[in-house]
């Protein structure tokens, strides 16, 4: 898991630096400070990569909820704080006491896709009031064969097409959304309770 989360974020890191694009992770922390948000609750947010880029955001709590304990372990070495709070806990776990804090976001940031629909459902049928953000990649006619082999070894058992996801995602009131600079990987955000101006403004 350590060497895959590796060389999934080097992959990522390499194509924004290639389209000259800010990593995905400042863009997230931009909006997350515009949006003024207190709480973020990172689902399998891995080793807390995202509170890298936290770091001018005046959050009042980051809960990463986290099922893989070596990760939680290399968090836990690289970030402190009575805010930050890593739980190892698999979203199917997660109860609506977890996301009952005002003012939060839920990030799903590549989880969608290592979960499978009854999962899915069982997390977004609790999130109401929140927040939310996914991002996953998905398959498509006409994929370009790179894309297409970095999909293929990708850990994620579940990449699905749109039609999929968004099949999965009915009734949850989600938008949509291409996530526009990073189409070469061909990847999808899906969002509530955001405004789509915001999102399209930042990713
Ligand atoms: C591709 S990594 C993304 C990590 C991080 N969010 C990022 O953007 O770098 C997928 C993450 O989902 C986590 N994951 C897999 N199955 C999960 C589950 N059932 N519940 C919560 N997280 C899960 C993995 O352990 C891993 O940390």
């Amino acid at each position: 898991m350590i060497n895959y989360s590796l060389f999934y974020r080097l992959i990522q890191n390499l194509i924004f630096g290639l389209l000259g694009k800010k990593n995905f992770f400042s863009s997230i922390s931009i909006l997350i400070k515009e949006l003024h948000i207190d709480h973020i609750i990172d689902i399998g947010g891995g080793d807390g990569v995202l509170l890298n880029y936290l770091k001018d955001c005046d959050f009042k709590s980051y809960t990463c909820f986290e099922p893989d304990e070596t990760l939680i372990a290399i968090a836990k070495k690289k970030f402190n704080g009575e805010k930050i709070k890593f739980i190892n806990k698999s979203v199917d776990y997660i109860t609506l006491d977890d996301l009952s804090k005002e003012n939060s976001i839920v990030l799903m940031l590549g989880v969608v896709h290592h979960i499978d629909n009854e999962m899915v459902k069982k997390i977004v049928s609790k999130l109401n009031k929140n927040k939310v953000i996914t991002y996953d990649p998905f398959f498509h006619k006409d994929i370009n064969p790179i894309s297409f082999l970095l999909k293929k070894m990708d850990k994620g058992k579940y990449i699905r097409n749109l039609k999929s996801y968004s099949e999965i995602l009915k009734g949850f009131n989600f938008t949509e959304r291409i996530n526009v600079y990073f189409r070469f990987y061909s990847s999808v955000i899906y969002f509530k309770n955001i405004d789509k101006e915001i999102i399209e403004k930042y990713l």
